[in-house]
């Protein structure tokens, strides 16, 4: 357990980062773009309608505390943080698709194509995920640092990773033979990926060396599958209200799931092991681990 003095410190960071990214996400994709841009004004009004519109900042975040823990400035890594809160966005919006899982809600608003219409939706995806890229390559130094960080978002959410993830999970749905390897194996691609290339990412942007780089590596893949044993979880137990998405849709859609394999009990405790293994990890990081050990045991009680 995190001591009180613990909780607060963390709330109120995870607040002060929330405005900062969300600040620095404004910046990117302004309302007013200059003159002489040519981005269509529906685009922008769909882009800025899925990003601006809420959510928990979670792999942000992750960067952003990834670079403290180095004993880095954080803002080398905000840009690395917007990119990935991008690429995550557009990851959210195509998920929502009819032809993926056909959702109507996300971040407590009507989805985005059902805010605007299926074309629009699949080009403001494809349109953040080329933003995403194109921020880290300008705004990331050193240029080294900039590839670098191209390298593992382009890792995490490619063929091998998200969307292969994405690709497994829906071939997955009505299946009978599933295992929790296989499940998970959907879960470290799906979802995981993306946060441990987050904290890898915002690490890299910090200049930290090989050490603190594998002890963010192991604690980004134990915090990546609790991640989403929780949002499981919440699909089965948690409060539409509160998390702004629709809930029960998994068992609907035949997806695999660890309540759907382990039951709730059996999935909290999994949850459990791997966030206290992620916990572990950061050993190297002494004192400086401090928020990340708090913050993995806190997103085991998160209600949204
Ligand atoms: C939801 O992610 C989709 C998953 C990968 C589990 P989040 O729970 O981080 O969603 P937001 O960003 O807060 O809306
Ligand atoms: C989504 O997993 C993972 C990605 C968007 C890559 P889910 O389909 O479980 O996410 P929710 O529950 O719709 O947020
Ligand atoms: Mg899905
Ligand atoms: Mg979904
Ligand atoms: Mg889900």
């Amino acid at each position: 357990m995190s001591s009180p003095s613990t909780a607060v410190d963390l709330a109120a960071f995870l607040g002060d980062a929330r405005r900062r990214v969300d600040e620095a996400l404004d910046r990117y994709l302004p309302d007013d773009p200059p003159a002489d841009a040519e981005c269509p004004s529906r685009l922008l009004l769909a882009m800025r309608y899925s990003l601006l519109g809420g959510g928990k900042r979670l792999r942000p975040i992750l960067a952003l505390m990834a670079a403290e823990s180095v004993g880095g400035d954080p803002d080398r890594a905000l840009p690395a943080a917007c990119a990935l809160e991008m690429v995550h966005t557009y990851s959210l919006i195509h998920d929502d698709l009819p032809a993926m899982d056909d959702d109507d809600l996300r971040r407590g608003r009507p989805t985005c194509h059902r805010a605007f219409d299926e074309a629009t939706a699949i080009l403001a995806g494809d349109a953040l995920q080329a933003l995403a890229f194109e921020v880290i390559a300008r705004d990331i130094r050193p240029g080294e640092a900039a590839a670098r960080c191209c390298l593992e978002l382009a890792e995490a959410c490619g063929p091998n990773g998200m969307v292969g993830g994405q690709m497994a999970d829906l071939a997955a749905e009505g299946r009978s033979d599933a295992t929790v390897e296989a499940l998970e194996a959907i879960h470290r691609r799906k979802t995981g990926a993306l946060l441990r290339a987050s904290l890898r990412m915002g690490a890299i942007a910090a200049g930290a060396d090989d050490d603190a780089l594998l002890a963010l590596d192991r604690y980004g893949r134990g915090v990546g599958l609790a991640f989403q044993i929780i949002d499981d979880l919440l699909d089965v137990q948690g409060d539409e209200a509160k998390l702004g998405k629709r809930v029960g849709k998994d068992s609907g859609l035949g997806k695999w799931t660890y309540p759907g394999l382990l039951g709730i009990e059996g999935s909290r405790r999994r949850a459990r092991q791997v966030a206290e293994d992620a916990v572990a990890a950061l050993e190297p990081l002494g004192d400086r681990g401090t928020r990340l050990r708090a913050l993995a045991l806190d997103l085991l009680e998160r209600d949204r």
